[in-house]
Parts: C-alpha cells; sequence; structure tokens
C-alpha cells in the first residue's frame, strides 16, 4: 500500500518551482517538527511516538541509521548529533547496502530508518529484514502513515509536509532536526545535564528565524552559483560536522545540475584529491566557526595557493585570512547543530546553478522521488 499526500491543491504558491517553494517553506516546517515537543521544564524533548520508556532507552549502547539519498546523509548527521549529544555509538549506512549484507544484528542496538516518503523500496526491505531478526527499529518519517512508519516499533514524524521536488529540501532540514531532537531525548536521559538541555533547546527553538536570514541572502546565493555553473567538476569538503553537509551539497548539486561534484573530509584533501586542485576545478568548503577553524584555515590556504577558485560556507565573524573566496556566511548555532543551518545555503547554490543551465529542477533526469521498487 502506498499512501500519497493528496497534492492537489499544492502548488507552487507563485514560487518558479518547488524546489524553490519547499526551500522557502523550511522555517515554517522546522516550526512544525519542533512543535509540543520541547519540555522547558526539564530541559529535554518529548517524543511520545517512540514508545519507549527510559528505563529501555538507557539500554542502547549503539545506534545505526538506515536511509537512502539525501536520508543517509542526515542520518550520517543525525549518528554525528546522537555520538555528541548522548556519548552513544551511532552511524549511518545506506538501507541499500545494509540489506544485502547480512548484517549482525545485536539487540543492544537502536535501529533508525529514515525517510521522506517513507516509502523507499531498499530501505522498507531493510527496517523489515531487521524486524524478522528481532532488532528494535524506530522510524524518523515524513508521511504519515506509510509503510516504513507502519513497519517500524514507533518514531518521530517529520511533519514537513509534502514534499514534490525530486531534490529533498525542507524534510532533509526537519530530518536533521529530528535526529537532533532524537539525541537530546538519548542524551538527557544518560549524562547530559539540564544546563547543555537549555542550551540546545534554545538553538532549536532560534532555527526557524535563523533560516529565514540565510533564504534572504537569496541573491548573493545566485550570484555566487553563477561562478559555479560553468565548471565541469567541483569538489565539496568538511570535516567531522562538515562532512555530512559537503556530501548532502555535493549531492544536491549532481542532482539537478548534472555537474560532476564529489565531496571530500576536508582533512583528506592532502592525502590524494589535492592532485587534482587548480584553476579549473571550484571547491565549497564548509569551515563552521568550531575547535577546527585552525586547520580548516590551512586546508583553504592549501587550495589558493595552487589557484583554486573557492566557496567558503562560514559562520558570521570568521575570519577566513584568505582574500580570494567567495564567502557565505550563516548565523551560528551550538556547535552541535552547526550541520543544519551550513546546509542550507548549498541548496539554493545547486538550485540557482540547475537554473542557469536551463535544467528541469523539479523533475531531474533520471531521478524519481521515491524508488519504491527492487
Ligand atoms: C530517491 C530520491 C532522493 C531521496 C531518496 C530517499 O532516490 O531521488 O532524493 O533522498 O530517494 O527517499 P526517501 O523518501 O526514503 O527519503
Amino acid at each position: 500500500v502506498t499512501v500519497d499526500w493528496d497534492t492537489s491543491d499544492y502548488g507552487t504558491d507563485g514560487h518558479r518551482h518547488f524546489m524553490h517553494k519547499e526551500i522557502a517553506e523550511q522555517p515554517d516546517a522546522v516550526r512544525r517538527v519542533l512543535k509540543g515537543r520541547l519540555d522547558e521544564r526539564f530541559q529535554t524533548v518529548r517524543l511520545g511516538g517512540l514508545e519507549m520508556d527510559a528505563r529501555e532507552m538507557r539500554e542502547f549502547r549503539r545506534v545505526k541509521i538506515l536511509g537512502c539519498g539525501s536520508a543517509y546523509y542526515a542520518g550520517q548527521a543525525g549518528a554525528q548529533f546522537i555520538e555528541e549529544l548522548a556519548r552513544i555509538p551511532a552511524d549511518a549506512e545506506p538501507a541499500s547496502e545494509f540489506r544485502y549484507r547480512n548484517p549482525v544484528i545485536e539487540k543492544d542496538t537502536l535501529y533508525v530508518a529514515v525517510s521522506q516518503s517513507g516509502e523507499t523500496y531498499d530501505t522498507l526491505v531493510a527496517v523489515q529484514e531487521l524486524k524478522r531478526k528481532g532488532g528494535r527499529v524506530i522510524g524518523l518519517v515524513n508521511a504519515v502513515g506509510s509503510s516504513i512508519a507502519r513497519e517500524c516499533d514507533g518514531g518521530v514524524y517529520l511533519h514537513a509536509g509534502p514534499e514534490v521536488a525530486v531534490a529533498s529540501t525542507k524534510a532533509l532540514t526537519n530530518m536533521m532536526v529530528g535526529f537532533a531532537l532524537l539525541g537530546l531525548h538519548l542524551g538527557r536521559i544518560r549524562d547530559v545535564s539540564p544546563a547543555d538541555g537549555r542550551r540546545l533547546l534554545q538553538a532549536l527553538t532560534a532555527l526557524p528565524e535563523q533560516i529565514e536570514t540565510i533564504l534572504a541572502d537569496e541573491e548573493q546565493l545566485a550570484a555566487v552559483a553563477k561562478t559555479l555553473a560553468q565548471a565541469p567538476s567541483l569538489f565539496f569538503v568538511g570535516r567531522t560536522r562538515g562532512f555530512p553537509v559537503a556530501r548532502e551539497g555535493a549531492q544536491k548539486f549532481k542532482e539537478i545540475s548534472y555537474r560532476h561534484a564529489e565531496a571530500y573530509q576536508t582533512s583528506e584533501l592532502k592525502h590524494g584529491p589535492l592532485a587534482l586542485v587548480g584553476p579549473d576545478l571550484p571547491t565549497v568548503a564548509i569551515v563552521p566557526d568550531d575547535e577546527l577553524l585552525d586547520r580548516n584555515l590551512g586546508a583553504l590556504q592549501e587550495i589558493t595557493a595552487r589557484s583554486g577558485p573557492l566557496v567558503v560556507v562560514t559562520h558570521d565573524g570568521v575570519d577566513l585570512g584568505v582574500t580570494s573566496a567567495h564567502v557565505v556566511a550563516v548565523p551560528k548555532s551550538e556547535p552541535e547543530l552547526d550541520p543544519l543551518l551550513l546546509t542550507i545555503p548549498l541548496q539554493l547554490l545547486a538550485y540557482h546553478a540547475a537554473l542557469l543551465l536551463g535544467h528541469d529542477v523539479d523533475k531531474p533526469r533520471n531521478l524519481a522521488k521515491s524508488v519504491t521498487v527492487e
């Protein structure tokens, strides 16, 4: 059974494309995923849909996240949130790989399936396989009542609303917020202090307005996109918290602009990819204002020393020490949540590059919004 949104009254609302509309809807989408879940009194989050009490939640010793495409990249960011906030080892794997490799299923692992449509066949089969082997699996799903949501033991609905453009934007953002909520929830029943809980609740509450600020800079992002659109190949680099951002940025760029875009850990540049850096290969570098800033700045020097064009997505107030880069600055959040806001400008970079190249932004060639078959 496939549960579809009733999209008959869902138009582009004056936007040129669904993708643009869905990018613009993100502040409201984030307000919806947060609504009713922030518990100011106990500085934690309430996730009633998990259907697990604190005692059960405390027993998990590992978290394994499964999803495909952008959902997998959101899962990578999610694994970092969970590991940082709750100090539980966490990782993400494409559901499409997991289901084929006879994985070891552990009873003290919390499995999390993440999906916008709730109908991605690879993710659904992974969930079914997990359940057959006695694994405990919850869903982070957007489409209410979808197949994956129904198969899971409980979950967190993402409330992003219908998403039509193949390239996921608001659903992806809400996936990341969903993981932050889950990480904080798991963290507060372990070692996260009430003060840290409060700090993160405040950061979550600030997200919608901060996203609005980023979206207000669209003209600047369109101008930067123009400098990237003609390059046959691009690098997206980031490290630790910035790496899932780079991967998602490269994914979005290649999906709709059809340009070759490859993501690397910034730390790995010197172990190979730097050989390709030169005037014809732009790099989009994710440089958060965090404890790795100096190391990231060193990498920027390596790139400019080889005349590689640079776009740097960073935080307000960071002094990059390079003059030739296009700088895109986003508002500062709490460090653990940095991937969320750093991802937003990359959506508009991909959108405007695809627009300039004259592509069908909402329906890129060879791709489907939801892959529901083998
Ligand atoms: C398809 C789409 C991707 C999407 C992936 C997972 O491959 O083209 O944009 O990220 O499916 O979809 P889901 O609905 O499970 O999030």
